[in-house]
């Protein structure tokens, strides 16, 4: 049996219960470093993952593995590759709590009329969704940074938005900043794990539903 399991955005405090249970049941943890190290008196074998590894290798493994997913697996996460490698009647899904629902929670922004999109190791071109939602979601990497999207936005003479960029969401050194289009643009902070709201400024309404692109 193979358990994807979300972890939420990082801190123990976001974790469900089903996880819980599911990650002491397991005979081995695969995960990025960071969420391994939530659970350091877990004796159980534990394989860091990261783009290198071979997956679809470590899943032919026996016994109750369990895969430690960012967030939700299922919101631009590992469920897609781990659908790639395994047959899906073995694969169980546990979902998480999104860095993106943390943070919009955190700014008391309701979902409706939000695409969410994710530049994390992918081109997007974000004008077109800026232009038409009230509020973006951009999941970010380093290449594809907060200033990165000011400086697009600023480009294409989009300045009547609020950035917000929440920074190491849930742990004990969250920082969370709102700039203009103009002075993120600009910014010299090196954000760390980063998490991207564009909030067109006014008393907007949306026409749409909630979108993931
Ligand atoms: C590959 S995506 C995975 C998203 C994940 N499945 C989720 O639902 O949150 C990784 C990106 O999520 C964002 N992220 C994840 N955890 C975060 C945190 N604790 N603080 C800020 N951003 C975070 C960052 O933009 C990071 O580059």
């Amino acid at each position: 049996m193979i358990s994807v399991v979300g972890v939420g955005p990082g801190h123990l405090d976001f974790l469900t219960f089903a996880a819980i249970k599911r990650i002491k049941e397991a005979d081995l943890l695969i995960g990025a470093k960071r969420h391994l190290e939530l659970f350091p008196d877990l004796r159980c074998e534990k394989i860091a993952f990261d783009s290198r590894v071979d997956l679809c290798g470590l899943l032919k493994k026996k016994g109750r593995i369990v895969i430690l997913a960012s967030g939700d697996p299922g919101v631009y996460g590992i469920l897609d590759a781990v659908l790639k490698c395994a047959d899906e009647r073995e694969v169980e899904v546990l979902p998480g709590i999104s860095a993106f629902q943390y943070f919009m929670a955190k700014l008391k922004l309701p979902a409706k009329g939000t695409a969410v999109l994710s530049m994390h190791g992918r081109k997007v071109d974000i004008v077109p969704v800026v232009k038409k939602y009230k509020v973006v979601v951009v999941f970010t990497d380093g290449e594809n940074t907060p200033q990165k999207i000011a400086q697009t936005l600023l480009l294409n003479e989009i300045t009547d938005r609020v950035i917000h960029v929440g920074e190491n969401l849930s742990y004990s050194d969250e920082r969370l900043k709102s700039f203009t289009v103009r002075e993120l643009a600009s910014c010299r902070d090196k954000f760390q794990l980063n998490l991207v709201v564009i909030e067109k400024c006014g008393n907007t309404d949306s026409e749409y539903p909630m979108t993931f692109l």
